[in-house]
């Protein structure tokens, strides 16, 4: 038996404002065993259509196991959504579990933040391995997510992309969507990006950032710009996180369930 035939096995589906993405994970290295697939997200994103791409997903990997799903907004542990900062508002108030179990047959469905998943997997098996103490993981894209884990625990739905900095939303100060949007340089956007960091460690004092999102490829020209006193480091699991955090979140519940 090959190592990958030996492995545990978790699948995770992370879905974004463009793509809606999934993969098998083997869950004691947190590498993606095979390949990524990946459906557009349909527009406009309302629940029973992502549902029914999170199923197109699912089917093309032919998983019938437990499964995690990250979600863009504010999901308590009962599964109830509650903010819709840039998808369909047709969310809020919604089951997520139990809608996107809807199109499927039967799997059980675990659905957490996106960043939280983010978080999870960076902390274990990206960026923050071998890092104790606390961790923030930041992500910089359309908004801005958070995570917080403290040596492996993470706590859910801290939403640092929606405190007021100056007067002004982070997220609205400093997503690379603003970068973009605004046509910043990377010094002028790191101001911003400072700003944000300062707030969120003089109110939880992180041993550690890590900063993710599509623009933590280009970190080398940043992240040294950064004037706060917390050390960063730019993410290493790139666009696979997500789902990886997805599986680790799906494992952890049936585990918590078992016991
Ligand atoms: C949402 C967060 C989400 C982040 C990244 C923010 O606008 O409030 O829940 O993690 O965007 O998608």
């Amino acid at each position: 038996m090959s190592v990958t035939e030996s492995a545990r096995r978790g699948f995770g589906i992370d879905v974004g404002g463009s793509g809606v993405k999934g993969g098998i994970v083997d869950l004691d290295t947190g590498q993606l065993i095979g390949d990524r697939f990946k459906l557009l997200t349909p527009q406009p994103a309302t629940p029973e259509a992502v549902a029914e791409t999170v199923a197109g997903v699912v089917d093309h990997f032919g998983w019938d196991g437990p499964l995690g799903v990250t979600y863009p907004g504010v999901v308590t542990t009962d599964g109830i959504v509650h903010t819709a900062a840039n998808v369909d508002p047709a969310w809020i108030g919604r089951n997520a579990a139990e809608v996107i179990g809807g199109a499927l047959s039967g799997q059980r469905v675990t659905v957490l933040n996106d960043a939280d998943a983010a978080g999870l997997a960076e902390e274990r098996f990206g960026a923050g391995r071998g890092h104790r103490g606390v961790i923030v993981l930041l992500t910089f894209g359309t908004g801005i997510g958070s995570a917080v884990i403290h040596n492996g625990a993470l706590l859910p739905n801290t939403e640092f992309g929606h405190l007021e900095v100056g007067g002004k939303e982070a997220e609205h100060r400093a997503a690379s969507s603003v970068k973009e949007a605004k046509g910043w340089s990377y010094e002028r956007w790191t101001k911003e990006v400072t700003r944000v960091l300062v707030a969120v460690e003089n109110a939880i004092w992180p041993d550690l950032f890590i900063v993710g999102g599509g623009i933590s490829r280009k970190a080398d020209k940043w992240v040294p710009l950064l004037t706060n006193r917390t050390p960063v480091v730019a993410a290493t699991l790139r666009n696979s996180a997500g789902i990886v955090g997805a599986a680790m979140a799906a494992d952890a519940d049936v585990t918590a369930t078992a016991e």
